[in-house]
């Protein structure tokens, strides 16, 4: 598929909020513990997911407030033609800060893992359990962090090439990401929006994003 800078689904829309400033000061800082952590990033992730949810379709409707007979507003479009798809295992904590506010969404897994052994840290698939129709919804992707970009790729190239999911209906909802990232994910699949709180500077030799937060799992999970 070719990159197309005018087309109006081809962006980074980036989640903006007060509140981050001093969140990620807790989830970015080495002596955080990983009880803080959590209880930090998932303040974090529900935030995010609440900007996720907002680039999904909505109608316009009128409504009437106690005290005023018309009111135009959105609404949704269709909760349950939703699916959060989280890769495992980071991305279990933000698609359940979604599944938190649409609780009639569909879910979806995807279990990939960097290979930390080899010097591109090339994703590794293992694992996908998907809704059998999937391809006819809206879906928000799950991954806390952005870093070459090999495992959201991975995971796309599952749901639109052996699923059909359209790319254009793909969100992807990411806390942390870096500017190679997301040029890797928009050379692929340049139709699918990325939300994201942060686009850091860069990525080590290591391939972790700089400044970063270090490894999501590991903190989130208290597996360091
Ligand atoms: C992390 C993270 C992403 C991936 C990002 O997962 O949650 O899935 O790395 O890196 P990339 O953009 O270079 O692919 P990891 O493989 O460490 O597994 P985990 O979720 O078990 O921590
Ligand atoms: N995975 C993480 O958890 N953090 C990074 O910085 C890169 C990959």
């Amino acid at each position: 598929m070719q990159h197309n800078p005018n087309h109006p689904s081809n962006k980074v829309v980036l989640s903006t909020q007060k509140a981050y400033n001093a969140l990620f000061t807790k989830v970015r800082n080495v002596e955080t513990r990983s009880a803080d952590f959590v209880f930090y990033s998932k303040r974090i992730m529900r935030l995010l997911a609440e900007d996720a949810v907002a680039e999904l379709p909505h109608d316009e409707v009128t409504i009437a407030t106690p005290c005023a007979p018309s009111l135009p507003g959105l609404e949704l479009l269709a909760e349950d033609n939703v699916c959060a798809v989280s890769i495992i295992r980071a991305g279990d904590s933000l698609m359940e800060s979604v599944r938190e506010i649409l609780p009639r969404c569909k879910i979806g897994k995807i279990l990939i893992q960097r290979d930390e052994s080899s010097k591109e840290k090339k994703p590794k698939l293992f694992y996908v359990k998907l809704p059998e129709n999937i391809k006819d919804m809206h879906v928000i992707l799950c991954d806390p962090m952005l870093a070459t970009g090999g495992s959201a790729v991975a995971a796309l190239k599952v749901l639109i090439e052996q699923y059909g999911v359209a790319p254009e209906k793909v969100i992807f909802a990411n806390v942390i990401s870096c500017p190679e990232g997301i040029e890797h994910l928009k050379q692929v699949y340049p139709l699918v929006k990325i939300v994201t709180a942060c686009v850091d500077e860069s990525l080590n030799e290591e391939k972790y994003i700089v400044p970063g937060l270090g490894d999501y799992g590991d903190r989130f999970f208290n597996s360091l």
